[in-house]
């Protein structure tokens, strides 16, 4: 354990005392700000509990809880039988506080996952608050409707907090969404798609060994909403179906096995200009999508699976040299990236009149979705030195910031993210995530002469729409049109396979007021 590691649950890190920086104490808050105003003002706690999941023992879990203090009661859904959090449902346009306690045994934090949001807001683990203390958040959603989760980010401890069961959903609505008149209320669903590993008392074990660290871990079960055997029961209805990849490292390529399309109509950041029909459907680490299933012509008693297809493991990731034998196709998981998985078991069990039709135009993108020409480029190469996932050739130092990390806030950059072979030849997929912004994939190259494998996850990608998230496959540059945010302060981007996250494939970005 690194010196700082030690520090930084107990503040010090925030004191400059571990760094020799000033003391960055303004973006804290502790308290609620008098002069802010909430429409939706809410408490969440993290605390250990347990939960039935498997027949047998129950499985102990770390979980977040919620009250409502002030709004509306609809603003927090509980996903019955499940460890995850409550979904927290808020309008685009309301003012939200939320105090979050801490009685887990260890610090924590809590991001907004794709929110933008000021920087005390943001869950930098910088902030992280120790066992029984609590931390007030305060924003307006500004974003536009979508998908979005919560998560723990505190330094290190990313990875094993959100296995341990901490993470919900975060749904925003806005004006725009509701004239569409989607599928909602019960037919407005949620699937969190995780992987776990139980040991032979129910218990969730998550091994914490370096091969696991460097290759990402990959459980050996599928739960679906913290459910371990997902089955549905629906209607001969259209469905607005809203996944998350909430799992540590696993990439899902999604199909339904009877060959209908997955009709994608969202991405992280909200809807598509139009919806897009794919035979699979690839989903990294914290991504999001929406899709409509539409069952109107359904029978009575057919049944739909949700399934990921399989692809060729080394598509996500390439060990070469002298251990390759031992650490190839995905850290000794009994289930690799690209295995064969069933997800979600969909039972068609009763009639209903359905008249929806899927509107052929569902968003107007803002200007800022325009290409700015006048962009700066930076490039940011995803490589592998002495033992490290590294960003630009850098690793997280908890205050860092390099020159070329310091931008205006609200402005713009072209970022090529481009995946290089690193020592030993060591290359993996990075879901490569961004805080405080959505952006805008502009354009994926590959390494000349690169074949594209017979089953390639490749065939799933989606770069259309507003994105905090993009899948970087070995060999490709992706292109970025970056907006920042227009919120000063630190801000993080980072490597989405949790454990390349704690091990600080992480890097600040100062915002310039
Ligand atoms: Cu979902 Cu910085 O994370
Ligand atoms: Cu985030
Ligand atoms: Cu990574």
């Amino acid at each position: 354990m690194k010196r700082r590691d030690l520090l930084y649950g107990f503040g010090l890190t925030a004191l400059g005392i571990a760094t020799g920086r000033p003391p960055n104490l303004f973006p804290v808050r502790r308290v609620p700000t008098p002069a802010f105003e909430p429409d939706l003002d809410l408490t969440l706690t993290a605390a250990p509990g347990d939960v039935q999941l498997l027949p047998g023992a129950r499985t102990g879990v770390w979980r977040f809880s919620g009250a409502v203090n002030k709004g509306p009661a609809t603003a927090l859904q509980l996903i019955p039988g499940s460890y995850l959090g409550p979904t927290i449902r808020v309008r685009k346009g309301q003012k939200v506080r939320i105090r979050f306690k801490n009685s887990l045994p260890e610090p924590s934090i809590v991001h907004w996952h794709g929110l933008d949001v000021p920087e005390a807001a943001d869950g930098h683990p910088r902030f992280a608050v120790g066992t029984g203390a609590e931390y007030v958040y305060e924003f307006e959603v500004v974003n536009r409707a979508g998908t979005y989760w919560y998560h723990p980010h505190p330094h290190g401890k990313t990875g094993s907090q959100v296995y341990q069961g901490l993470a919900g959903m975060l749904v925003v609505a806005d004006d725009e969404e509701s004239a569409l008149a989607l599928p909602s209320g019960a037919a407005d669903l949620i699937w969190v798609l995780q992987d776990r590993t139980f040991d032979s008392r129910n218990q969730l074990a998550y091994a914490g060994g370096m091969m696991d660290r460097m290759h990402g871990f990959l459980g050996n079960r599928m739960l679906v909403n913290g459910a371990a055997r997902a089955t549905v029961s629906v209607a001969t209805r259209a469905y607005r179906i809203r996944l998350l990849n909430g799992s540590s490292s696993r990439v899902y390529k999604l199909a339904w096995d009877d060959g209908t399309p997955m009709t994608v109509i969202g991405v992280d950041g909200g809807l598509l200009e139009r919806p897009l029909e794919k035979k699979y459907l690839t989903l990294a680490p914290s991504q999001r999508a929406e899709v409509i299933l539409d069952l109107s012509k359904h029978a009575v008693g057919t049944t739909v699976q949700l399934r990921s297809a399989p692809f060729t493991a080394s598509e996500v990731s390439i060990v070469e040299g002298g251990m390759g034998g031992m650490m190839g196709g995905g850290g000794g998981s009994a289930v690799p990236n690209g295995a064969s998985l069933l997800l979600v078991t969909v039972h068609v069990s009763r009639k209903e009149a359905s008249t929806f039709r899927l509107p052929a135009q569902l968003a107007t993108y803002s200007p800022a979705w325009t290409e700015d020409p006048a962009a700066p480029v930076r490039r940011i190469t995803l490589d592998f030195q002495a033992g490290q996932w590294r960003l630009g050739g850098r690793t997280f130092e908890m205050n860092d910031v390099a020159p070329d990390e310091i931008v205006a806030a609200g402005s713009t950059q072209i970022w090529e993210l481009a995946n290089i072979s690193g020592m030993m030849g060591m290359q993996m997929a990075h879901p490569i995530h961004v805080h405080g912004t959505q952006f805008r994939v502009l354009s994926r190259s590959r390494d000349a002469g690169a074949a594209t494998p017979a089953q390639s996850v490749r065939e799933g990608l989606v770069d259309a729409g507003w994105r905090d998230t993009v899948l970087v496959l070995p060999g490709d540059t992706v292109r970025l049109q970056m907006r920042f945010s227009s919120f000063p302060g630190l801000f993080l981007y980072h490597c989405h396979i949790l454990e390349h996250e704690d091990m600080e494939m992480m890097r600040n970005l100062r915002l310039m007021a």
